[in-house]
């Protein structure tokens, strides 16, 4: 039996490296040997921006055009736009039962979030249970493994515990997943800030044009005491060479690389040259193809309703089999 992925994103926003690294990459590699579902959580970018509604429209079509620009190809993933399979709220209204509030406030990547986002008192309550529906969209597909950066492992791991209790209370129908995380699981910002985010402005974009990528690539936070390029420098921590270790195939050249930045004779801005080029590689087909699709929305918006109506009859599956485990099936049961 084939193994099933599921993965998302928040449509706030054009997908960025740091999704690549932490996840698309994955997906487009396992596509062949997984049934994979690939979810546009359009419900979970209204948890934080529900007076923005036409922008995650907007952004739904930005992350299809990105999904399929990488080479997510819709002939053998799925992809589903969230609020397109309404059963997902039903599960979640079951789960929020199994799990308490007090655990809610302890999700490290929530508080991070809560934290970074200056809710200050003000915290949507559905931004709080977000990490429960996130539970729904694993558990309806019956994911096996979920590709996801590291930021993303606490919500694995929350999903894993409302499994169980689920199974333990209503017997065992639903999967209990594993989250699958890359090499590099997390990308640090161009200003060397740990995380790349939208909300941090320290991204560079799948979808940036070359001068963009070339001139936050030049700004990238570099070290300041390195102030001649004849001083040996220290490869650790530099945020050039994170994203040459993600992205650079080459991988003895880099290795080579890396030695001269030890040993003092490699200079920042060369190092950046070197980066700029490497970045362009791995991007101009991906813009190209972008481009090309961005042409046909309807082709785009085509390849949404398909993939959310073929994943909609597998969570409904997964709904009616929890509902009869619930013994809420009495207009349908015997
Ligand atoms: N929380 C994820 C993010 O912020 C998006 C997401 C929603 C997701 N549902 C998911 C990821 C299910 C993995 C599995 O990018």
């Amino acid at each position: 039996m084939r193994r099933t992925i599921l993965t998302g994103d928040r449509p706030t926003g054009p997908l960025h490296l740091g999704h690549y690294a932490g996840s698309l990459a994955t997906r487009v590699e396992l596509q062949h040997s997984h049934a994979t579902y690939v979810m546009i959580a359009d419900l979970q970018a209204l948890t934080h921006h529900a007076d923005r509604p036409e922008e995650i429209r907007h952004n739904v079509m930005e992350v299809a055009l990105d999904y399929l620009a990488v080479g997510i190809d819709p002939a053998v993933s799925t992809i589903v736009v969230q609020s397109g399979i309404p059963e997902l709220a039903e599960l979640t209204g079951y789960f929020l039962n199994l799990v308490t509030v007090a655990r809610l406030e302890r999700n490290p990547t929530v508080k991070d979030e809560i934290r970074q986002k200056g809710f200050g008192g003000e915290i949507p309550a559905g931004f709080l249970v977000y990490p429960v529906s996130q539970a729904a969209d694993i558990t309806a597909f019956g994911a096996h493994l979920v590709p996801v950066g590291a930021d993303q492992i606490p919500m694995i791991e929350q999903t894993v515990e409302i499994v169980r209790r689920f199974n333990r209370i209503y017997g065992s129908i639903l999967v209990e997943p594993e989250a699958l995380v890359p090499r590099i699981s997390r990308l640090p910002g161009t200003d060397g800030r740990a995380k790349m985010s939208k909300s941090l402005g320290n991204a560079i974009y799948l979808s940036d044009l070359p001068d963009a990528v070339s001139d936050k690539v030049m700004r990238m936070y570099t070290d300041p005491r390195h102030a001649r390029v004849d001083d040996p420098e220290q490869v650790e921590g530099n945020v050039a060479f994170t994203y040459l270790d993600a992205f650079d195939q080459d991988r003895s050249g880099l290795e080579i690389l890396k030695e001269r930045y030890r040993a003092g004779g490699l200079g920042d801005v060369a190092l950046k040259h070197h980066l700029i080029d490497v970045l362009h590689g791995l991007l101009a087909p991906i813009r190209a193809r972008r481009q090309d699709l961005a042409r046909d929305p309807e082709q785009i918006l085509r390849i949404l309703r398909e993939g959310t109506e073929r994943g909609r009859a597998v969570a409904q599956d997964t709904v009616a089999e929890a509902r009869r485990a619930m013994h809420l099936d009495y207009q349908t049961g015997p």
